[in-house]
């Protein structure tokens, strides 16, 4: 539990690699995941990845981390923009909290520059492509370091 890191990925990132390539990159959920499990270990971490395209099953998830996890790693894709619901599971879960985006999402859409996650975030990563999961990973490290943990 104190080594242990939920990464969360939200609707339609099941089709990195396919998706907007000019936009999400080349990479797949499964080579994220892949990198992620790697550096952990160098980090001392573990991780569980998870993806869903349900709100519902998301939320579940971070209920599970509260006894589960120390911290969570999320994209919580367009759900991002939208859910009050994943806001408030995020406020009953005491951990830290990353939130990254593939995507900079503030050169977009001017309904992609509001977050509801970024309400409780501890840290925002975007724009840094998927490279954004691994140093989320490394700044959770540091933080769990430096909490003593
Ligand atoms: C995203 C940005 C969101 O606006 C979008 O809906 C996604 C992916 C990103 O990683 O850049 O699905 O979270």
């Amino acid at each position: 539990m104190d080594n242990m890191i939920y990464i969360l990925n939200g609707p339609n990132l099941n089709l990195l690699g396919q998706r907007e390539p000019q936009v999400y990159g080349a990479a797949t959920l499964d080579d994220i995941t892949h990198d992620c499990s790697i550096l952990a270990t160098e980090l001392g971490l573990q991780t569980c990845a998870l993806q869903s395209n349900w709100e519902g099953q998301i939320i579940d998830w971070i209920h599970e981390a509260r006894q589960a996890a120390a911290g969570i790693i999320i994209n919580p894709g367009a759900f991002t923009h939208t859910s009050v619901a994943i806001l408030d599971a995020l406020n009953a879960y005491d951990g830290i909290v990353l939130e990254v985006h593939i995507s900079n999402v503030h050169k977009r859409e001017s309904f992609r520059h509001h977050s509801y996650v970024s309400l409780r975030a501890d840290g925002v990563i975007a724009g840094f492509g998927t490279e954004g999961y691994g140093l989320a990973l490394r700044r959770m490290a540091s933080l769990l370091n430096s909490a003593g943990k």
